[in-house]
């Protein structure tokens, strides 16, 4: 008998691919074909990974330390998550309130696996990373949108946010630095968003995977809030931090009782993150942060100059993103001009002027398209050039 769409299960239904890989793999298809895309798609740093944390992939390896390794990941690594995220934001977690996982998305995917079920409600700032929606309907959760809006910097408040608590309410969902929009939260909007929190018995789940990309120099975690700890779910990455996309490594820092959870999930699915890539992590995390300021500086000039190029373009507004990678500009004005929406002008820069974005159809707020700009100087002012040439041939 062959199998036909009804012979899948309810929950794989209910999510989609993911906009970006959809985008990613048209722009593939073209490239492949030899056509010379201006790529601002990617959402990840285009620095290859430092070679100290490298050099510690490789020993790893020589050295054999290619087995198994505890379901959590090993105690020095854990602890070094844990001694970093104290001396940066000064926290207080221990090594047994972490986990570390296959890439902060695992971390994000296993916590609502353990949270979140059936009718449960998740509270999610719009836009949101396009992952978040589909995480928490794969669970049977309900997502309830809190949007918010490029005029005000994107500003999310707690009174934003109470008008969207219900009884099932179980997770508020906050993202700071924010993909796509590069909105930083101010510490007090978050404190006050965790207080609110904490008095109702909702958790914050507070993915900081850009945490160290708030062009502020002064980046703020939730976990320096240690007094509401038990109301804390913080999700990290070494994946932007470190440039490491591709090696897969994340961590969570919660409540003893929902890292057990979590180790017990782990173990019945991926089971450790890899070994050697565990190795090259504790090298990251305990080693001179220097490489991280550096990139930082150069997304800082990146930023000034693809949000100048934006600005110059008639009808584009363009927010200053505080953080991330991301330029997130109103392009409403441009999509009506030519009477389509974001989603096909965007499918239309790709095809005819072959420009890589995503559309803000992906992040629940049409009218932007989000650029990264985590490329080159030169791949920006070529990029630049084409938008520019494109919108005004509409
Ligand atoms: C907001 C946000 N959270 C989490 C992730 C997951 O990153 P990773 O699984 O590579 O750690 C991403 C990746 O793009 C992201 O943008």
């Amino acid at each position: 008998m062959s199998s036909t769409a009804t012979d899948f299960t309810a929950r794989i239904g209910r999510i989609e691919i993911s906009a970006t890989m959809a985008i990613n793999n048209e722009a593939t298809v073209l490239r492949s074909q030899g056509v010379d895309l201006v790529d601002f798609g990617a959402g990840e740093p285009h620095f290859t990974t430092p070679e100290h944390i490298k050099q510690a992939g490789i020993e790893a390896i020589q050295k054999n330390f290619t087995k198994y390794t505890p379901v959590a990941g090993i105690k020095d690594l854990r602890e070094a998550v844990v001694g970093r995220h104290k001396q940066d934001f000064g926290s207080n977690y221990t090594f047994d309130e972490t986990i570390v996982t296959t890439g902060g998305k695992s971390a994000l995917f296993n916590t609502f696996q353990v949270l979140v079920d059936h009718g449960d409600e998740v509270i999610i700032p719009v836009p949101y990373w396009v992952s978040f929606k589909d995480m928490v309907e794969f669970c049977g959760g309900k997502c309830c949108f809190v949007p918010t809006s490029a005029v005000d910097g994107f500003r999310l408040t707690a009174a934003m946010v109470e008008k969207a608590i219900t009884p099932r309410t179980r997770i508020i969902l906050l993202n700071s630095p924010n993909n796509p929009s590069g909105a930083v939260i101010a510490p007090e909007d978050l404190t006050a968003i965790v207080k609110l929190a904490a008095a109702r018995g909702i958790y914050v789940m507070s993915d900081e995977c850009y945490v160290y990309l708030d062009y502020s120099g002064r980046p703020f975690s939730l976990g320096s809030l240690t007094e509401y700890k038990n109301s804390l779910l913080l999700m990290g990455s070494l994946s932007k931090t470190y440039s490491m996309t591709g090696w897969r490594l994340g961590f969570a820092l919660a409540p003893k009782p929902v890292i057990a959870q979590l180790t017990k999930l782990q173990s019945q699915s991926t089971s450790n993150p890899t070994s050697i890539v565990q190795k090259a992590g504790l090298v990251a995390l305990t080693s001179s942060q220097q490489c991280v300021a550096d990139m930082r500086t150069e997304y800082i000039q990146l930023r000034e100059r693809i949000v100048t190029g934006l600005r110059a373009i008639p009808d584009v507004k363009c927010n200053m993103p505080q953080g991330a990678f991301y330029a997130f500009p109103d392009v409403s004005a441009v999509a009506a001009r030519a009477g389509i929406s974001t989603a096909e002008l965007t499918t239309r820069l790709l095809r005819e002027a072959h420009v890589v974005g995503v559309p803000g159809e992906a992040f629940g707020l049409p009218g932007h398209i989000r650029f990264s700009y985590a490329t080159s100087a030169k791949e920006i002012d070529r990029g630049l050039e084409r938008v520019r040439a494109f919108f005004a041939s509409l």
